[in-house]
């Protein structure tokens, strides 16, 4: 509503705005969220409400007529294809040098992501957020972010057993093969549920293949923790497909929020004015930074800090496929979500997702999601010619990410004597350098904002998202995202409100 007076404002519904959303809600404050994505709550024609990978429609991409998917090819012919434009669930936001995969609807990247939900080994927290007690971290803060996301780990006698993970087992065997430790991942999807859709008891989600438009069923997404334990407060209200286009301070106090409200092909159909005593920056990594390089150099936020923008990274994200000899298979039908790794990390700089690639049909392919430990990073700026927010990397700055791949399948392929995929990210390509499914940092913790998120410059004005972090978590993020906020927001309520 225009005019409307709020406490809080939450900007964002992914994991760090689902968090200060429920603890502040739980505190007896009430919160206006507002998502720049749909619901994500009704079913299409076909009764579901997410597009299968394998055959995607309108419903799968931000605003794009046609898709963009991450493996842009198979045996060498592009597999795009043409799409009506449409406030879908995944987008594909091309910067200059790379291409950063988000989550857009209520429940952020939780929709979209393949629900792997790492805790960092502890030895290597230091590096990742090196102001934040460890302490405080792994006795309190992660433990709680595990316990209310629901993070399991696979049953892994029938892990041994099923079909649907064979190309999980392969993985294991040839990385055991080379002398690489193969570390089961957790998940937060409902593992009980995916035994009964192996067996063909239930409908089903993972073993048909859903992941990066949604799954219908098994995912334990923020839709099925989060978000109806801060709505079962009474005190939190979210606004979808309403975008934030500025925060400004508010001439009696407070800020001023300009909301854009869109339609479903993405026209401006109302824009809204709220004033909110306090604002929750969590439009994730690229949105809370790109929302702060632009408030800061337009002049509505003018005294924000000149980190802002800075200190962004990629997690070291690099894609590979490997071809396997026929008696490798791994698989026709591949449950789309990963439950095992190879470890690398200290040797390395590489921890390898075993993941899935499923297409319906045996591939004799082995395909692998690394997190590397790659130093570049970005910084955001604001681009007075276009009006838009730049970033700065360059494509060539994966290379420290695809030697550090290799330092894994350069040996498992001597070992197997076998070759890469050259088919998956184009004709001829190996790597897939091109793309992050993990933006990190952008307002770092400790320097754009104090040791809790408060925006330095601006008493009241918060970041809580993946923005805080500089850059690399050695693992998947969300948990780290998660167990952050859980810390920060539990220090602001004691002493902010
Ligand atoms: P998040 O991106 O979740 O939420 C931000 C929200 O803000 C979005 O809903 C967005 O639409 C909204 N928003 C942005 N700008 C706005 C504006 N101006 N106004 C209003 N709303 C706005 N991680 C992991 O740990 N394990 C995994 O298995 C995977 N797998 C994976 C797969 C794919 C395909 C993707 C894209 C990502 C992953 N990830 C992942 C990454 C993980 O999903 C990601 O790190 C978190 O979702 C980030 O959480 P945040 O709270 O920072 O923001």
């Amino acid at each position: 509503q225009s005019g409307t007076h709020v406490p809080v404002l939450v900007i964002g519904t992914g994991y760090g705005g689902s968090v200060a959303a429920l603890r502040l809600a739980q505190a007896g404050v009430d919160v206006q969220m507002v998502e720049m994505g749909m619901a994500w709550d009704t079913p299409g024609a076909d009764g579901k409400i997410f597009a299968n990978t394998t055959n995607p429609d309108a419903r799968s991409y931000w605003l794009r007529t046609k898709t963009k998917q991450p493996l842009s090819n198979f045996l060498g012919f592009p597999i795009d294809r043409d799409i009506p434009r449409y406030t879908g669930i995944l987008d594909a936001e091309e910067f200059a040098g790379i291409i950063v995969y988000q989550g857009r609807g209520v429940g952020g990247g939780s929709l979209v992501n393949g629900g792997m939900a790492v805790t960092p080994k502890r030895e290597n927290f230091g590096a990742i957020l090196p102001t934040v007690n460890a302490d405080e971290m792994y006795n309190t803060y992660y433990p709680r972010a595990n316990a209310e996301l629901g993070v399991g780990l696979v049953d892994p006698a029938w892990f041994d057993t099923v079909d649907c993970y064979q190309y999980a087992r392969v993985g294991r065997k040839q990385a055991q093969r080379s002398g690489f430790p193969f570390v089961f991942v957790p998940d937060v999807y409902d593992w009980d549920y995916m035994k009964q859709e192996a067996a063909g008891t239930v409908p089903k989600s993972a073993v048909a293949g859903e992941i990066l438009y949604g799954n219908n069923y098994g995912k334990k997404s923020l839709q099925k923790t989060y978000i109806p334990k801060l709505m079962a407060t009474g005190r939190v209200t979210i606004s979808p497909l309403h975008k934030v286009t500025s925060v400004s301070p508010a001439s009696g106090g407070g800020y001023t929020v300009l909301i854009d409200q869109l339609n479903t092909t993405g026209d401006v159909t109302t824009t809204k004015s709220v004033t909110a005593d306090r604002v929750f920056f969590a439009a994730g990594s690229v949105g809370t930074s790109k929302l702060l390089t632009m408030l800061k150099a337009t002049g509505k936020l003018p005294n924000l800090s000149n980190e802002i923008g800075k200190g962004w990274g990629d997690n070291g994200n690099v894609m590979v496929g490997r071809a396997n000899w026929w008696w490798d298979a791994t698989g026709a039908v591949q449950a789309s979500i990963p439950c095992g790794g190879i470890d690398n990390w200290a040797a390395g700089g590489a921890f390898a997702e075993v993941a899935p690639l499923p297409t319906g049909i045996e591939t004799y392919a082995s395909f692998y999601l690394s997190i590397t430990k790659n130093p570049n990073r970005a910084e955001f700026s604001w681009n007075p010619t276009t009006s838009k927010v730049d970033l700065s990397w360059q494509t060539a700055w994966k290379q420290p990410s695809i030697d550090m791949a290799k330092t894994i399948f350069d040996k498992i392929n001597a070992t197997e004597a076998t070759i890469y995929r050259t088919d998956l990210f184009g004709v001829n390509k190996t790597w897939g350098d091109h793309l992050t499914y993990h933006p990190l940092g952008g307002a770092v913790l400790n320097r754009a904002t104090d040791n809790y998120g408060r925006l330095l410059g601006y008493p009241g004005l918060y970041a809580i998202d993946g923005s805080l972090i500089p850059g690399n978590t050695s693992v998947n993020p969300f948990v780290t995202i998660t167990a952050l906020a859980e810390r920060n927001i539990e220090k602001i309520i004691a002493t902010d409100l």
